[in-house]
């Protein structure tokens, strides 16, 4: 993969003015440093190539990502942007834990990581060879896991192990169905270009991305499951793609015909990384409460499943791993995605 160059201060110092009414000292600056050192958006092709495992599943957002930033020449940037917004509100947030009247908040502008509910409406961009292809009952039940998901009710959450117990999160989205838009089309190998994102190009154009999680249903091609962007990426193409054998419940998609590719997608689309960091044991994936490790697992480990001197958290949605065997998120991720819903952040059209 081409090198993406960051030619940005790696350190920087973020003084904030805190107003703080249980605090008489009420112009009480608040100091966190953001270290971005380990940022960046290059994929270790090496870590991605478990030898056992299947190859047929690799990673489709990276390779995305990677296609858009050569598209792009401002995305990197605007990427290197939400991670330091994030990056600031969780040590922001680690600073007010232990102050008096500190770390609460209904979510406004002034608190570091959105508090509040969130409701997600989505528009499905539905991409079929004949029509009704794609069934009513496929949209529901993906709609029914994505609130299962984001919601702590995934009922394989009760397996994990009891040394990841504490880090289970509720993200507390509720997704919504929205309008479902369909289009005959014979093309079965979409590719992960975003073609099927453009009317022009033979796709859907996407809806008001600011206020809708856009999904485009369609026949990807070369086994990919999906594929996502980032936030900090193009309005027009925002969203997660989905491959028609794996959205909702199906049985064409065998072990990943249970709808979990897109809870991985949205996932990613609110800023998650996989839960390797793409890379090595010393790449992260900049959330704190989920282990090292070095590969992707895939199928359906056994705990416990060891790399980089630590037991990988297997059963986290940004693994690869079958469908029934990811059952959680973490406090840290959730810190990830719900700082992108602050004033400024680059999800808060959906809490406004
Ligand atoms: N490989 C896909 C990606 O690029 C999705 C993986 C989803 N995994 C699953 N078990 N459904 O992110
Ligand atoms: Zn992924
Ligand atoms: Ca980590």
């Amino acid at each position: 993969m081409k090198k993406v160059v960051l030619g940005l201060a790696t350190l920087a110092m973020v003084f904030s003015c805190q107003n703080d009414q249980n605090d008489a000292n009420s112009n009480d600056f608040q100091e966190v440093q953001v270290d971005m050192s380990d940022f960046t958006l290059l994929v270790e092709d090496d870590g991605l190539t478990d030898k056992s495992a299947k190859g047929a599943e690799k990673c489709h957002s990276m390779n995305n990502l990677e296609y858009r930033l050569q598209k792009d020449a401002g995305l990197a940037k605007k990427m290197y942007d939400v991670e330091y917004n994030t990056r600031k509100a969780i040590a922001l947030k680690a600073n007010a834990k232990g102050k008096p009247g500190g770390g609460s908040g209904g979510g406004g502008g002034t608190t570091p990581i959105y508090t509040g509910a969130i409701t997600i409406p989505v528009v499905i961009n539905i991409i079929e060879s004949s029509p009704g292809k794609v069934t009513e009952a496929q949209i529901n039940s993906q709609i029914a896991i994505l609130n299962d998901d984001f919601n702590n009710n995934n009922s394989g959450t009760s397996s994990v192990p009891s040394e990841f117990a504490a880090s289970v999160a509720d993200i507390n989205i509720t997704f919504t169905r929205g309008a479902v838009n369909r289009k005959i089309s014979s093309n079965t190998s979409w590719g992960t270009n975003d073609a099927m994102k453009f009317a022009s190009q033979g796709g859907i154009d996407a809806t008001d991305t600011a206020n809708n999680l856009n999904i485009w249903v369609c026949e990807i091609g070369g086994g990919i499951l999906g594929y996502a962007q980032f936030p900090g990426g193009a309005s027009a193409s925002d969203g997660v793609v989905i491959g028609t054998d794996f959205f909702g419940e199906t049985s064409a998609g065998g072990i990943y015909g249970h709808g979990r590719t897109a809870t991985h997608e949205v996932g990613h689309w609110l800023n998650l990384r996989h839960i390797w960091g793409d890379g090595r044991c010393n790449r992260d994936d900049y959330v704190s409460d989920t282990p090292t490790s070095d590969r992707a697992n895939y199928n359906c480990p056994s705990y416990p499943t060891t790399h980089c001197r630590s037991n990988d958290m297997t059963m986290n949605y940004m693994d690869y791993v079958q469908d029934d065997c990811m059952y959680m998120f973490t406090t840290g991720q959730n810190d990830r995605m719900r700082a992108l819903f602050v004033a400024g952040g680059a999800r808060e059209g959906f809490v406004n």
